[in-house]
């Protein structure tokens, strides 16, 4: 699926994101643009640490208007300005990333981040001395195929739209891709706290994280190799319903209305509890127990 017509929208924070028709969402939160891509996917995965190798691999999944390697790269640099970085981003439209650039979108972005992010929209490749980096357009279900097998990403950015309205970049079998992707010390991080996003990062072999972060009712997730700190009791609980039956895409062709019947299908005959039934008991148990 792609967007046909982006509205640029302004932000709390000034900076701007677009509105997609097509899906019905904005591209991030109405609490700010800029400030969502530093607080959900560069501070959560841990750059301005990692920023002390010579070099850190960064994959962006759903580069968008390219907020995410941005603000990537405004914290590595802060912290070392010599560290190296190597980005593959995967995209299905390069509509989005040209129509940042000539609505100046991204100019709440320091000039030298400016100076990577206009040559990688219009030609694909950046190489710089402290920068290389690629933007392979097309379904991420098949771009993310052709990443070599020696990129192993010190930070993955996984950021679709929701998983309702794009479930096929959310499925078990997608996801398996892309932590095959992440450095044994690499983290994962997503805007996404959907108890069926989480049950697929783990089906996938990661351990699972709670970012607690702007603009959202509930934490947002990071993924690693390694063991996280534990999610709260309640959202583990959360875990146990049928909200957490994963999407699935054997194929990894699907078309999104495939994989939602799918998923609802396996939900009517779940042995698991009723979501909304749990938001009943948590809900009175809260109450007694605040
Ligand atoms: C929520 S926006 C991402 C925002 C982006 N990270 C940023 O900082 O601007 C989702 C993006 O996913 C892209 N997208 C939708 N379906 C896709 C697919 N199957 N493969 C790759 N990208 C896809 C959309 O074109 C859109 O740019």
């Amino acid at each position: 699926m792609t967007c046909d017509l982006f509205l640029p929208q302004l932000t709390a924070d000034n900076s701007y994101t677009f509105y997609c028709e097509e899906f019905g969402e904005t591209f991030h939160s109405q609490q700010g643009a800029k400030t969502e891509a530093e607080h959900k996917f560069a501070a959560p995965t841990k750059l301005n640490i990692k920023a002390h190798q010579p070099v850190i691999r960064l994959l962006d999944i759903c580069y968008g208007l390219g907020y995410n390697t941005a603000a990537a790269l405004a914290q590595i640099w802060a912290t070392n300005p010599h560290c190296f970085v190597e980005i593959v981003a995967l995209e299905s439209n390069l509509d989005v990333p040209k129509q940042a650039i000539t609505d100046d979108l991204i100019a709440c972005w320091q000039p030298q981040i400016q100076q990577i992010l206009t040559p990688l929209a219009n030609n694909f490749q950046v190489e710089t001395g402290r920068c290389q980096a690629s933007l392979i357009i097309g379904d991420a279900r098949e771009t993310i195929k052709l990443i070599p097998s020696n990129f192993t990403a010190d930070a993955i950015f996984l950021d679709p739209f929701s998983p309702p309205k794009c479930p096929q970049l959310w499925t078990v079998e997608f996801i398996q891709l892309v932590a095959s992707c992440l450095h044994a010390q690499g983290i994962l991080a997503t805007y996404s706290a959907a108890a069926a996003v989480r049950t697929a990062l783990i089906a996938a072999g990661l351990h699972i994280g709670a970012i607690t972060s702007m603009g959202r009712r509930s934490p947002s997730t990071i993924a690693a190799r390694y063991e996280l700190p534990p999610l709260s009791v309640i959202a583990q609980e959360h875990l146990l319903t049928r909200a957490a039956i994963p999407y699935r895409d054997p194929t990894l062709q699907d078309l999104s209305a495939v994989i939602l019947l799918r998923r609802q299908q396996e939900q009517q005959i779940s042995l698991l509890e009723p979501t909304a039934r749990w938001h009943r008991r948590t809900s009175r148990k809260f109450k007694k127990n605040p």
